[in-house]
């Protein structure tokens, strides 16, 4: 029996999100939006499937099938970012990055060095509210007062702190990584250099932004973001790295099972190596180079509107606006951009002195619009939506006090979904993205 009849409510909730999907301009810039191809492999007889261990070597009976799947997948990785081993397994990006650090540190003695969150690292770096930053070791680093890498700093800190592991790649960095200029630091020290690629992946293979493969010794992937793959995770080892340690690939496949997970979820990985083809055509390398170009037209036009971004533009998917010279809020602007039907997210900006929650920025970008085909012109269009939206927000002051934010923050969500102007404007943007289809 089909969904619709067996479990109507998920149905009706699955056509919402859909019909949500189709009318607005989803500018999340860690999503994307898969093929049918993609998708259809996920959700598969493949996700019946118990298949522990790896190809060949699986605690289970009944995985020829599974195992060519994997084995594929593998293989398909390899190729595509040109390093010999591929852990294909993790389940996500997050217990990816853990799988790396149960391969090489030793938990509460040795050190780990990440870009600190609130300057767009991601939680899994290292930071104290992660268990990355609790069962070992870590030093953040930051940005310097321009938003941007300082290298010379970077390199200061890992002289003084000796870490293990430094980590580069990052969850809100608008600009290019110099993956060899981190090469040299972690040589320098002697540690390993893991490039957390998981946002700029279908940059790096499309050639639109330098590739670490030469310099790092480790990288991990998500595979649901410029990869345009299902949700998933890719661990991989560079030449350099398995020179480094010839063992490296056996303890980050022990790290992965027995280490933290158990069962891979077959369809997943299927759906990954379909995205991985997909990856492989000239049409996704037109679609990488237009995701850069759409995001620095998007961030000029922004800057043209009177915008701050953080270190003044956008070299690859991804914009962060810093909003405190409008004196707006991240949080209201993201509420009051959703009832426009423009979706982004709250996110802070370096030496932000708000909390988390009410940080003072959005960070926005382009995969998205760029999947469903939208190009320069739509993006001047978004960046005066944008304008107006926060122009209409402007009055806007978010309270101090914790319990009078909370009640600020009831009220403004009731009257901003009534906001006459925001409604118009919504209409617009859905109008506009009825002419650029969903895959
Ligand atoms: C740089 C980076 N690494 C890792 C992750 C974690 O991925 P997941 O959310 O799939 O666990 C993210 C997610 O946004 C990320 O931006």
């Amino acid at each position: 029996m089909d969904l619709k009849q067996t479990d109507p409510e998920i149905f009706d909730l699955i056509k919402k999100e859909e019909k949500r999907q189709t009318e607005v301009l989803e500018m999340i810039p860690s999503e994307n939006y898969a093929s049918r191809a993609v998708r259809s492999a996920l959700g598969t007889v493949l996700t019946n499937k118990y298949s522990e261990g790896y190809p060949k070597r699986r605690y289970y009976q009944g995985n020829k099938v599974i195992d060519e799947v994997e084995i594929l997948a593998e293989e398909r990785a390899k190729k595509l970012f040109g390093v010999p081993y591929v852990n294909v397994q993790a389940l996500s990006g997050s217990p990816a990055n853990l799988a790396v650090y149960v391969a090489i540190l030793e938990p509460l003695k040795d050190k780990l060095m990440g870009l600190s969150l609130s300057f767009g690292g991601h939680l899994t770096h290292g930071q104290p509210q992660s268990v990355t930053g609790q069962y070992y070791k870590s030093v953040l680093y930051e940005l310097g007062k321009d938003g941007r890498l300082d290298y010379e700093a970077i390199e200061k800190i890992a002289v003084r702190e000796k870490p293990k592991i430094i980590v580069c790649g990052y969850t809100a960095y608008p600009r290019i990584i110099d993956f060899k200029r981190f090469g040299e630091i972690a040589d320098k020290v002697g540690a390993y250099l893991l490039a957390d690629i998981s946002h700029i992946a279908g940059l790096v293979v499309a050639g639109v932004h330098p590739d670490p493969v030469p310099y790092a010794d480790i990288i991990t992937t998500t595979t649901h973001k410029t990869l345009r793959g299902p949700r998933g995770a890719l661990i991989m080892a560079t030449e350099k790295g398995l020179q480094k340690d010839p063992d490296l690939g056996k303890k980050i496949d022990s790290a992965i099972i027995p280490g933290i997970q158990g069962g891979p979820h077959d369809d997943q990985t299927a759906s990954i190596a379909v995205a991985l083809k997909e990856a492989t055509s000239p049409q996704f390398k037109t679609y990488c180079q237009q995701i850069v170009e759409n995001s620095k037209v998007l961030a000029a036009g922004l800057v043209k509107k009177g915008f701050d971004l953080v270190s003044g533009g956008s070299d690859n998917h991804l914009i962060l606006i810093d909003l405190r010279s409008k004196d707006v809020n991240g949080a209201i602007a993201a509420l009051a951009l959703e009832t426009a039907n423009i979706v982004v997210n709250k996110n802070s900006v370096p030496f932000d002195t708000n909390p988390p929650f009410y940080p003072s920025g959005i960070r926005l970008g382009t995969p998205v619009v760029t999947t469903r085909g939208m190009r320069e012109t739509e993006m001047v269009k978004i960046a005066g939506w944008f304008a107006e939206v926060v122009n209409e927000i402007k009055q806007e002051r978010l309270p101090k006090e914790k319990e009078a934010r909370k009640a600020f923050m009831r009220d403004f969500r009731s009257r901003i979904s009534k906001n006459k102007n925001l409604l118009d404007i919504a209409e617009e943007v859905k109008k506009l993205t009825l002419k650029f289809p969903v895959p």
